[in-house]
């Protein structure tokens, strides 16, 4: 992928992994809008890094999305990159029937339905700037997290679309990056416990190892332990399944 000279749009890049990535993407020379959903955040973003462009747009609404295409389309006619970054996790008991069925496919919503409807709504541009597309997944979606059942299928779901969509692209100029990162101090890790397997990296060293693999025309970034990941659920599956259920079980909500 070419690291300068692109406009590029992170959605949820207000905290965490996308906030990271669009430091450094400023840094090597870019322009970077961020979203996310928390006005307050963005404000404190822009503050700290003022070149950065924030707005608020939330992934899981269409509306929403649709609005900020149109706007990102009219102010940033150079759009070449979409990062499709947002995302949540959470962890769900599945032996208890859910109190609320809508709040079920949130992770649905925004995982998998905001990846989808928002490379529709930029398509189009993204094809006119021969533009890329980086769709941010996660080594869960090689073997699934059975505390995180929910999201883990979201990132299996991301991980078969990216490959589709690469195929589709591939006589439009259009490239497509997937990155499946492994765990990340991030918020959305705040509460997870290192040790018993769970070994965290941080954003800078998520940063150096995707950079790298950027910079080397890499298609599907796999850093750290995700590339484990990869080898063992071909080698070992059932072996591989059994260690992230014996890790992650104590992180089942108890109850519903
Ligand atoms: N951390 C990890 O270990 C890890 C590992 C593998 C993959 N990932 C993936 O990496 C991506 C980023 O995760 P992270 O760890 O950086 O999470 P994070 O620290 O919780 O940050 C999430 C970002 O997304 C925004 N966001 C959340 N829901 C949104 C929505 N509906 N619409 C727009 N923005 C939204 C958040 O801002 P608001 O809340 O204000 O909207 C925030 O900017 C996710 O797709 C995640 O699944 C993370």
């Amino acid at each position: 992928m070419r690291l300068a000279g692109r406009t590029i749009l992170i959605t949820g890049g207000s905290a965490g992994i996308g906030l990271a990535f669009a430091l450094k993407f400023l840094e090597l020379a870019n322009e970077v809008i961020v979203t996310g959903r928390r006005q307050a955040l963005l404000n404190q973003v822009k503050a700290k890094f003022p070149k950065l462009h924030t707005i608020q747009s939330d992934v899981a609404d269409p509306a929403q999305i649709s609005a900020l295409a149109a706007r990102v389309k009219a102010d940033f006619p150079k759009l070449d990159v979409l990062m499709n970054n947002a995302g949540m996790m959470l962890y769900k008991n599945l032996r208890a029937p859910a109190a609320d069925l809508a709040g079920l496919m949130a992770e649905m919503n925004v995982n998998v339905g905001g990846v989808i409807s928002t490379t529709s709504a930029f398509i189009d541009i993204l094809k006119a700037n021969k533009g890329t597309v980086i769709n941010t997944s996660s080594a869960l979606a090689f073997v699934p997290l059975p505390s995180a059942p929910i999201y883990s299928a979201t990132k299996a779901a991301i991980h078969s679309y990216t490959q589709s969509l690469r195929f589709q692209l591939e006589e439009t100029g259009v490239e497509v990056i997937e990155i499946m990162p492994p765990w990340v101090k991030t918020g959305m890790t705040a509460e997870v416990p290192e040790g018993d397997g769970i070994t965290m990296i941080t954003t800078d060293e998520l940063i150096r190892q995707s950079f790298a693999s950027l910079k080397a025309g890499a298609l599907e970034i796999r850093p750290g332990q995700s590339k484990q990941l990869a080898f063992l659920r071909r080698l070992a599956p059932d072996f591989i399944n059994g260690q992230l259920w014996k890790m992650s079980k104590k992180l089942v909500p108890v109850g519903a």
